[in-house]
C-alpha cells in the first residue's frame, strides 16, 4: 500500500490536512530534547518530512537516521537531503520498526510520525523504540487522534470517513484502500490517555500529551528510564492539558 501511493504521498499528506501537518511536525520538532552526540532516530519515516526537519534542528549538533521498511517512500526522502544544509547527513535506511537493527541504548531521541498507528504490532514498535533509546532519553509520537469536542468530533468524523477517502483516491488516482484505510485505522488506533498508557507498558516514564488543533493529533511523549531498575509503570503518565 506504501510502496503504490508514495509517489504523491507528500502532496496528498498537504492537501487532506490542509497544509495543518507541517505545523503538527514543527510542533513536535519544538519538544525534542536533543543532547549534543546523541544520534536520534525517526522510524517509520515515510518520505522523511520529519527526519529533515529534525535534522535542521539539530544542525551539527547530532547525527539524524530515519528508518522505513517501504523502498519507495526512503527514496522520495533520500532525494530530499540537501548538499547545502544539515539535511545532507541525513541517513535513510530500511528497517522494519519492529525489529529495529540497532543497539539497545543507542539513540537520544527516538521518534515516529503517524506511523506507530500502521506498524503491526503497536506494542512491539513501542518496545522497539523503547529499547534503541538511551537511558534518560526521550520517545516521541505523533499520531492523529479523535477531537474531544462534541461538534467538532462529528464534522471531523464526516470529513474523515466521506471526503477524505474520495479525494484521496481522486488524487491518488489509483488506490481506494489507501485512503479508505486511513479513517478506518486512526478510528480503531488508541488515542489520548490509552496510548499514553501502552507507553508506559512499553517501559517509559513520565509519558504525557499534547492535543494539536482541537486533538486531531497529539503529540506523546515519554523517557526512558535511566536504568531499568527505577522505572515504575503504575505512576507516570498525565496529559498536558495545553491544546497548541
Ligand atoms: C503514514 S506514513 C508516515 C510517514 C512519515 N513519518 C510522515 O510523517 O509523513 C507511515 C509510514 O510507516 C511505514 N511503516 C509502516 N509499518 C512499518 C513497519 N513495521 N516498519 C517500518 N516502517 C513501517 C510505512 O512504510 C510508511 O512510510
Amino acid at each position: 500500500m506504501f510502496r503504490q501511493i508514495a509517489p504523491r504521498y507528500d502532496l496528498m499528506n498537504h492537501l487532506l490536512s490542509l497544509n495543518i501537518d507541517r505545523y503538527w511536525r514543527r510542533a513536535a520538532v519544538k519538544r525534542l530534547r536533543i543532547t549534543p552526540g546523541k544520534p536520534i532516530l525517526d522510524t517509520c519515516t515515510g518520505t522523511g518530512d520529519l527526519a529533515i526537519a529534525i535534522a535542521k534542528k539539530a544542525g551539527d549538533q547530532c547525527e539524524v537516521i530515519g528508518s522505513d521498511f517501504c523502498y519507495a517512500m526512503l527514496e522520495i526522502a533520500r532525494d530530499k537531503r540537501k548538499p547545502g544544509d544539515a539535511t545532507r547527513g541525513i541517513d535513510f535506511l530500511e528497517a522494519d520498526s519492529q525489529s529495529l537493527p540497532f543497539d539497545t541504548d543507542t539513540f537520544g531521541c527516538v521518534t515516529v510520525a503517524f506511523g506507530l498507528r500502521n506498524v503491526a504490532d503497536t506494542d512491539q514498535g513501542l518496545s522497539e523504540m523503547t529499547r534503541v533509546c538511551s537511558g534518560g532519553g526521550q520517545v516521541m509520537v505523533l499520531e492523529f487522534s479523535r477531537p474531544t469536542l462534541p461538534g467538532l468530533r462529528g464534522l471531523y468524523g464526516f470529513y474523515f470517513s466521506h471526503i477524505l477517502p474520495r479525494v484521496g483516491q481522486w488524487f491518488a488516482r489509483n488506490n481506494k484502500d489507501a485512503y479508505s484505510y486511513l479513517p478506518e485505522s486512526v478510528g480503531q488506533f488508541p488515542d489520548g490517555q490509552a496510548l499514553a498508557d501502552r507507553m508506559t507498558a512499553a517501559g517509559l516514564i513520565d509519558v504525557k500529551y499534547t492535543p494539536l488543533t482541537f486533538g486531531v493529533a497529539t503529540i506523546y511523549e515519554g523517557t526512558k528510564p535511566a536504568t531499568s531498575k527505577s522505572f515504575n509503570a503504575e505512576t507516570n503518565s498525565s496529559k498536558d492539558n495545553n491544546d497548541v
